[in-house]
């Protein structure tokens, strides 16, 4: 059966990360502004859901985010998009630790922090996540970035569309980008990043060339993870330059 492609891509190709970042940020605060009466009048926590991912292509827009929304992230929560399994203790390097660095004082109701339990709780702990989710109302904007082999969080190469949040083993490419941490993580499925109402990916630097380019322009495949986006109806690829390079259709 072919997949539905609905080919809806729509990309922002900036001269580097730094405008590409702000370009991001100011749409993430309209989003939170224009959220904002409706989550007054429901009690919602705060206005806007995000889905916070990590790597060193989040770091000028949580640059900016800090700046525009304070290290507390006002009128903003949400959920992170993946962890290394096990998760490392306080003094590690986690991305549970990576985003507190980023919002020191943002007190996230719910994401993948604070999961330290045993292999076989893993499932229970994966359904509460996609539970969680669904209790707030789901994900207004997932922030993505990209791997050099396509996977997005950390569903490598193989992971089915209909992916939930689970535990994974990563593949050989991602081990060699991240050569001391574990071998395993907690990710959302694609299915659960395919749910959220806005993705918005970011890619810079010429290293992503080939892996933009796939995504975008390849067949929708396992082979290449990000490539499910072009399934989503409200998609924002972020790129630099370079990144948008083997692009053939700009
Ligand atoms: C890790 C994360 C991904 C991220 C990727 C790219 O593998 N699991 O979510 O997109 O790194 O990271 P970077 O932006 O540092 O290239």
């Amino acid at each position: 059966m072919a997949l539905k492609v609905i080919k809806a891509v729509k990309l922002r190709i900036h001269h580097n990360a730094e405008n590409a970042s702000r370009e991001l940020v100011g749409e993430i605060l309209q989003l939170r502004n224009a959220l904002a009466p409706s989550a007054r009048q429901s009690g919602k926590a705060f206005p806007l859901c995000l889905g916070f991912a990590t790597g060193s292509s989040m770091l000028p827009i949580y640059a900016q985010m800090r700046e525009f929304l304070g290290p507390e992230l006002a009128g903003v929560g949400g959920f992170n998009l993946d962890e290394f399994f096990p998760q490392q203790d306080a003094n590690n390097f986690s991305f549970a630790n990576f985003m507190r660095q980023q919002f020191p004082e943002a007190d996230h109701p719910a994401k993948l922090p604070g999961f330290s339990g045993a292999k076989n709780e893993v499932a229970n702990f994966c359904q509460s996540f996609e539970d969680e989710i669904v209790k707030l109302g789901g994900i207004d904007l997932q922030l993505l970035g990209i791997g050099i082999n396509g996977h997005i969080g950390f569903n490598e190469p193989g992971s089915e569309q209909l992916s939930q949040t689970r535990l994974v083993n990563l593949s050989e490419s991602t081990l060699q980008a991240n050569p001391d941490f574990s071998t395993m993580a907690i990710t959302q499925g694609i299915a659960t990043i395919l749910n959220a109402r806005r993705i918005r990916i970011c890619a810079f630097g010429e290293h992503k060339a080939e892996a933009v380019a796939t995504a975008i322009e390849g067949p929708v495949s396992v082979d290449c993870p990000a490539s499910f986006l072009q399934q989503h109806r409200d998609v924002i690829w972020f790129l630099d330059k370079a990144s948008a390079s083997r692009l053939t259709s700009k």
